[in-house]
């Protein structure tokens, strides 16, 4: 497989989202062909998913169920093929999420996650994450800047964010070769200068 795959994580409001444009003009001067994408999302059944699982309160097995059959679609239709035709995917969220999330945030079974894992994408595994870490506050108070009409997630207390935050930072100490900790409380060059290196050393 000649693509890479690049993820991007972190807490609501951590600022990941702000920097997909930059990251895929910095990949794109190398004539490289991007392929920027969603998770839940990406495409139009994903899509529909998103809308139900951002907004419906269900539980967190079913919520689970949905991230990786959304997941599913998205390998299928937009990953797999991309990095097939040597495409770099640039993906805002993947299965790290799914642990952080569900798994730290709500409390589900880690092993249960792995399995999924395993089952949907078993031979795949990001090349590079990029996890967006800032203190709780700092995230919270840029989502409240930003967010008018916030989701599901981003209503929940700040213990959830905080636990989901300590499972991003665990797995980032499991797999530090492939989870680059963005320190994204710092000023915008600084981050920039840091994604830049990052990017071009891949
Ligand atoms: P997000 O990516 O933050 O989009 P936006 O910035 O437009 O709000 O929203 C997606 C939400 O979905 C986020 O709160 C995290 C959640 N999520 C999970 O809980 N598990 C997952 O596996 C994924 C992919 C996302």
């Amino acid at each position: 497989m000649a693509g890479r795959l690049i993820t991007l994580e972190g807490i609501d409001g951590a600022g990941k989202s702000s920097h997909l444009d930059f990251i895929a003009e910095r990949i794109e001067t190398r004539g490289i062909e991007v392929v920027s994408t969603r998770e839940p999302g990406g495409t139009a059944f994903g899509e529909r998913i998103r809308t139900i699982v951002l907004n419906e309160k269900m539980h967190g097995d079913t919520e689970t169920l949905l991230m990786f059959a959304s997941r599913t679609e998205q390998l299928a239709e937009v990953i797999m093929p991309a990095l097939a035709r040597g495409a770099w995917v640039l993906c805002d969220r993947f299965t790290d999420s799914t642990f952080a999330y569900q798994c730290g945030g709500r409390g589900l079974s880690e092993s249960r996650i792995a399995t999924m894992e395993e089952w949907v994408h078993g031979n795949l595994q990001p090349d590079l994450t990029l996890l967006f870490d800032a203190p709780l506050e700092v995230a919270r108070e840029r989502l409240n800047v930003a967010k008018t009409s916030p989701d599901k997630f981003e209503r929940e207390q700040s213990d959830f964010f905080s636990r989901v935050r300590a499972a991003y930072l665990q797995r980032a100490a499991q797999f530090p070769h492939r989870i680059k900790v963005i320190n994204s409380a710092r000023g915008l060059v600084d981050i920039r200068t840091c994604l830049a290196s990052l990017i071009d050393s891949l």
